[in-house]
């Protein structure tokens, strides 16, 4: 068996995704977004994708899915991200991601993907009537970054699992179609330690999530002040004060999740956020709490409100974003398929 080659030389380049489902929420902005926008002044090239192919893995409305997408991009231009600086576009309108899906799924194992617990936990327990297409979820994400041979994708905690899998792929074509040169980059998951995984406010075992049928386990981005802090005050807590030390929250997850909140909207440490509160009780927490949130969340939500009102506009910045996505593309698909073989009249 050849080396696998993996010292790859190119450029360094960011990309990420989020599904058009729903509104964003706290937990998006905190695990992923934040990053997005920090990430645009790196240097590096960066492309923000809105994922409708993965989109109709489940059922959805078909008629609903435009303006979702429309709507995501209003929510990723809201928290910071600068069509000027970034590609933000639609994946259905950059026809290789699919392409290259293709032919990932000819490189990836089943096994690989029989080990993804989101396939697992989105199947719920009627697994065989599951579509294909979420069974391969992961196989698309990989084409996603590696279409651009991205280097470095910022995401939450929960999609560690995918990019180990867009490693193996990348190392496993490398391996086969390579001719010894590391044609794919390992892609790196950029997570951070704070906000990686923000908890629903109903219950600390359990992340915060669009998919979540109560609306008060989240903070949504366009959520009003007075939405905002009723649903704070009626998060779950216990009826002990705050600890005076981080290991004293691990027995407490709804607490730790409230001062993690509390320290990422603050810009502080979860110490720090002990430092100030310890002895008190969530009566006197709750509402320091709602007020960082709303003073957090009033910008971000007035932007959306302000951005999703004109839709040619948004329509103006997903054409250039797919412009800009199909150019950086297609010479990467165009060496995918040279290197598998693939007929060329
Ligand atoms: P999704 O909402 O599943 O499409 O996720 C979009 C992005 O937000 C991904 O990078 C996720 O990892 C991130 N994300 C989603 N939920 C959370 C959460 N509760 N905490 C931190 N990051 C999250
Ligand atoms: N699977 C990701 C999620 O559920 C969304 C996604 C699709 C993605 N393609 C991607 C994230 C590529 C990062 C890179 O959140």
């Amino acid at each position: 068996m050849s080396e696998t080659p993996t010292d790859y030389t190119g450029p360094e380049r960011i990309l990420s995704g989020m599904q058009p489902t729903g509104g964003l929420h706290l937990g998006n902005y905190l695990g992923a977004l934040k990053w997005w926008v920090a990430l645009q002044n790196s240097g590096a090239e960066c492309f923000y994708c809105v994922v409708d192919l993965h989109a109709i893995t489940v059922a959805g409305d078909p008629a609903r899915l435009p303006g979702r997408v429309r709507s995501a991009a209003a929510a990723y231009m809201a928290a910071g991200v600068d069509p000027s600086k970034s590609a933000i576009f639609a994946q259905s309108a950059v026809p290789a991601h699919a392409e290259l899906a293709w032919i990932f799924q000819c490189v990836a194992r089943l096994g690989w993907l029989e080990r993804m617990t989101q396939f697992k936990d989105k199947a719920g327990k009627d697994a065989e009537r599951a579509s294909v297409g979420l069974f391969t979820y992961p196989v698309l994400q990989a084409a996603d970054i590696l279409v651009y041979k991205a280097t470095h994708v910022p995401v939450g905690e929960d999609q560690k699992q995918h990019l180990e899998l867009s490693r193996d792929i990348a190392a496993r074509f490398n391996r086969d179609f390579g001719n010894g040169d590391a044609v794919f980059p390992l892609p790196e998951p950029v997570i951070q330690d704070h906000g990686a995984r923000i908890m629903s406010l109903k219950d600390g075992a359990a992340k915060m999530s669009k998919s979540d049928p109560s609306d008060n386990s989240r903070i949504n981005l366009d959520d009003d002040a007075d939405t905002i802090a009723r649903k704070i005050k009626k998060a779950k807590t216990d009826p002990e004060p705050l600890p005076e030390s981080e290991a004293e929250l691990n027995s407490r997850p709804e607490a730790r999740n409230l001062v993690g909140i509390y320290a990422a909207l603050t810009g502080t440490s979860v110490e720090a956020v002990l430092d100030e509160f310890a002895g008190q009780g969530f009566g006197a927490f709750k509402p320091k709490l709602a007020d960082a949130a709303v003073e957090f969340i009033a910008p971000i939500s007035g932007e959306y409100a302000r951005l999703i009102a004109d839709r040619a506009e948004i329509d103006r910045v997903l054409r250039l974003g797919a412009e800009r996505a199909n150019a950086a593309a297609e010479p990467v698909i165009a060496e995918a398929k040279r290197l598998v073989g693939y007929w060329r009249g």
